[in-house]
This record gives structure tokens, sequence and C-alpha cells, in this order.
């Protein structure tokens, strides 16, 4: 007979091999993104409509059993530039589109304070349910939505690339780094030119920061215009 803590050992071990083996099933265990390397794979590009399919009324990780709506993206599906956020709060939710909260209307403020529309850019998250309790992305979560964010990434192919706070930075660039270190300069995504900056909900706890994302985005409005 188990004793509850090699019940609850027995269960984590579980958790921890699905998770080791949906990475492996992606490839992302060797720290590699899925983009394709071959031009023929490259021209082989999909749609977002396609990529939505494919998505379908997805449970392939624990969020779907909390969700209303799984919240795939907006915007103009040719986009020049792509944000890119955490995860649905409870009004994306409620309503199935990103950033359409308080931190998203910040956002359309900031989109339009670079003299375009919240239509002409692409809004989108690195997850598309609604965690629980709006608690941070679960890595299992973030690895079973990242072909599908990638996917959508290169059915748009923008020309520019926004990260919005540290979870969407570190999942597209891969690392640990903290979004104050990674801010403010552009790394390269697959040849997109990536700009993380802070998230806008941390802007709404830390007002004196929203200077820092202007010149981030002064920054990205410069390189937009050169390019
Ligand atoms: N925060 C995010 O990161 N994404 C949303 O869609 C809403 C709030």
């Amino acid at each position: 007979m188990e004793t509850e803590p090699q019940q609850e050992l027995r269960e984590i071990v579980g958790q921890v091999r699905g998770y080791l083996e949906r990475q492996r099933e992606l490839g992302l265990d060797r720290g590699e993104l899925s983009w394709p390397a071959s031009p023929a794979a490259a021209a082989a590009r999909p749609t977002l409509e396609q990529v939505r399919a494919d998505l379908g009324e997805c449970t392939r990780c624990k969020l779907h059993r909390h969700r209303t709506r799984i919240v795939f993206g907006v915007g103009n599906p040719k986009a020049a530039l792509v944000f890119v956020g955490e995860a649905p709060g409870a009004d994306e939710d409620a309503q199935g589109e990103p950033f359409v909260g308080r931190a998203g209307q910040l956002l359309t403020k900031i989109i339009e304070a670079m003299g375009m529309r919240r239509e002409d850019v692409y809004i989108c998250n690195i997850i598309k349910c609604r965690p629980p309790n709006n608690r941070m992305p679960e890595a299992d979560e973030i690895v079973a939505c990242q072909p599908f964010l990638l996917e959508q990434l290169r059915a748009i192919g923008p020309r520019f690339i926004c990260a919005l706070g540290g979870p969407a930075a570190q999942t597209l660039l891969q690392t640990r780094e903290p979004i104050s270190r990674l801010r403010g300069r552009f790394y390269d995504f697959h040849g997109i030119p990536l700009l993380p900056t802070f998230h806008p909900a941390f802007l709404l706890r830390n007002p004196n920061e929203k200077k820092t994302v202007w010149e981030d985005m002064k920054l990205l409005l410069r390189h937009m215009r050169q390019a």
C-alpha cells in the first residue's frame, strides 16, 4: 500500500516524464526551436487560418480545463510588426482576443503613440489559454503552445517582433536572462529583429517605467523606418 507522499512522488515523476517526452517529441530537448532551416520548408509557409485549424480545440496541456476561449491572436495577418505577450487574462479569456483588458488598453495607446492602429500590427501571446488566477505560464504549457506560436510567426512573416515582458522574451530567445537585462536592444530571431521591452501590466504597476518603454518604442520605430 502506497503512502500519501509516495503517491505524490509517483504523480510528480509521471508529470516530469510526460513533460520530457513532449519536449523530445517537439525537438525542444536539444534547445532548438522548430523553425524551418531549408528554403523549401520556408516557402511552404502556413496561413494563419491553417495554424488556427491545426490548433483546433486544443487539449495538449492542462490549461484547456480552465479556459473559456482559446485566445489565438488578432490583427493584420501580414503585419510588419508583431507584439508577443505572455498569456490571456480574464478579459481576454472571456472575449477570445488578446490584450483587451487594462494592460491591453495601455498597449493600444502605445501602438497609437507610435503612429499605428491596433489593426495594423498583429498581437498574440506565447500561450493561448488563460492560466488559472493569472499565474505565470508553466514550462509544459509553454512547450505545448510553442509550435503554434512559431507557426503563427512564420505565417505572418513580420519584419520586426516586440516581446512584451520576461516570459515572452525568454521563450522566444530561449534564455533565462531577466527582462530588465534583455530589454532595449535587438536580438536575432531566425533572421527577424526582436526587441524585448517591459510588459504593459508591469507599467500599470510601475508607471515610472513608461518612459523606458517609450525609449524602446522609439528605437523600434527608427529601425522600422530604416529597414
Ligand atoms: N497580458 C498578456 O500578456 N496578454 C494578454 O493578452 C493580456 C494581458
